[in-house]
């Protein structure tokens, strides 16, 4: 007898993400309140900057959360979020059909499929409504996976105009429908709810019994790294202070806190940002390539 491994219950991001925390789940899960690991309950659970949301499927795999909020500035990611959650069965169908299509045909053919999608997706922005999910989500949704699955180095970037700008990339095989994933994230997406809004609105979603990861844009280490490229919305020094007050809002609530951020001590023993604004509070420091 086979017996087919298809792990429904293990989801993980379903978009690559710049700032992704998969190779520090171990190191956040450390961070837990010690009563949380003890029971593995979370009653309610807020993700204020979800992105690829590495930590929150972890914790969903591997803990009972009661009700989570996820949320992200990023419209488009949440667009994925929302059909995975709505209308998983028809996203399947219709990356299956664009996996189809792209897999047979010559690199040559595959390089003018990928322009064609990412021009149709460029084009569609100003006259997008992102306010009301309809039947236009599941396409979005599944051309934003098409193109983060088989654009150079896998990453989602936007320029300021929220364009999609990344060139075309030379996977031989990619999976574009990953179908198993997909179900477990639908599935992980229960009891949850997703919206798009700046950190600050989820203030309302967040008491004592809340436990609040937040994993802003890193504030570039050097010139030449900006990682807050991913989103058209910057996130300047103004950005870093106002989440840091709101950290401290968050705190006063009774909440438990995690926040991780990049170290320009790397770059610069005697810079104390981050230490200065957060001084009331406990800062760990880890190795992360
Ligand atoms: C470091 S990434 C999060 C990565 C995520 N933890 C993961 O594992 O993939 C930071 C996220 O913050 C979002 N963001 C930027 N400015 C924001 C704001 N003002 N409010 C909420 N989200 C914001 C970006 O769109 C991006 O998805």
């Amino acid at each position: 007898m086979n017996i087919f491994n298809l792990n429904y219950n293990t989801a993980k991001p379903f978009l690559k993400w710049a700032g992704g925390k998969t190779q520090l789940l171990k190191d956040l899960e450390k961070q837990l309140p010690l009563q949380i690991k003890e029971t593995r309950e979370i009653n309610n659970y807020v993700e204020p900057f979800i992105g690829g949301g590495a930590f929150f499927f972890y914790l969903k795999n591997n803990y009972n959360i009661d009700r989570a909020l996820i949320s992200d500035v990023n419209k488009e990611i949440i667009i994925g979020y929302l059909t995975i959650k709505n209308n998983h069965k028809e996203l399947i169908d219709e990356l299956q059909r664009i996996q189809d299509e792209y897999l047979m045909k010559s690199t040559e053919e595959r390089k003018k499929y990928y322009y064609n999608i990412r021009t149709e997706y460029n084009q569609n922005i100003p006259s997008f409504n992102y306010k009301d999910y309809d039947a236009s989500w599941i396409i979005r949704a599944s051309q934003l996976i098409f193109l983060n699955k088989t654009c150079f180095n896998g990453l989602f970037r936007q320029n300021r105009k929220g364009e999609f700008n990344v060139p075309s990339g030379k996977y031989k095989n990619p999976k574009i429908c990953d179908e198993t994933n997909i179900v477990a994230v639908n599935k992980a997406l229960q009891n949850t709810e997703i919206m798009i809004c700046d950190f600050a609105e989820t203030q309302k979603f967040v008491n004592a019994e809340t436990l609040v990861y937040l994993d802003p844009p890193y504030r570039p280490l050097n010139n030449s790294s900006s990682f807050t490229s991913y989103s058209k919305e910057g996130f300047d020094d103004e950005d870093q202070i106002r989440l840091s007050k709101y950290y401290e809002e968050l705190d006063e609530i009774g909440a438990d806190l995690i926040l991780s951020n990049s170290d320009p001590k790397n770059q610069n023993p005697n810079y104390n940002f981050f230490d200065n604004l957060y001084n009331k509070f406990n800062i760990q420091r880890i190795r992360a390539s």
